[in-house]
């Protein structure tokens, strides 16, 4: 499994559109891709016509657990798209998590463990990243 992070110091210069592009052609390739959401604006779901209502668990609850607790069944996080193409969307709830984690150890570990658990079932994973903080 191919781990790709989209990023630019830069908003608004298409990361997104990128990442949503880079992975649909991915999967029509017939590799098996997910592509994965760390912006809290949610766009990834938005272009994917995911309903931000209807996301009940994101991407923020798998951040939120260290690798020793239990995460939430990844199947209630991942969308399937379309075939080979599998989302892991993000909403407003992950706007708080970078400061509740702040000093907390291994926390940059934490999404590598998590995709780690399921790296056989894909040959990409896409991971659109948000405007980089101005601090
Ligand atoms: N190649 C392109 N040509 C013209 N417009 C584009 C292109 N790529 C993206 N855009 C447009 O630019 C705007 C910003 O794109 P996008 O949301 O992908 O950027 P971003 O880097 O993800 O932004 P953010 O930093 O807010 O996450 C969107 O309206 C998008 O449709
Ligand atoms: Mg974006």
């Amino acid at each position: 499994m191919r781990i790709v992070a989209i990023a630019n110091q830069k908003g608004g210069c298409g990361k997104t559109t990128v990442a949503i592009n880079l992975a649909a052609c991915l999967a029509r390739e017939g590799q098996r891709t997910l592509i994965v959401d760390l912006d809290p604006q949610g766009h990834c779901a938005l272009g994917l016509a995911v309903p931000e209502e209807q996301i009940e668990v994101s991407v923020a609850s798998i951040l939120s657990t260290d690798s020793s607790g239990q995460q939430p069944d990844l199947s209630r996080v991942i969308w399937q798209i379309s075939t080979n193409f599998d989302l892991m969307p993000s909403k407003i709830d992950l706007a708080n998590l970078e400061q509740a984690l702040a000093g907390v150890e291994g926390r940059e570990k934490r999404l590598r463990h998590s995709l780690s658990t399921i790296q056989n079932k894909y040959d990409f994973v896409i991971v659109d990243t948000p405007r980089p903080s101005v601090f």
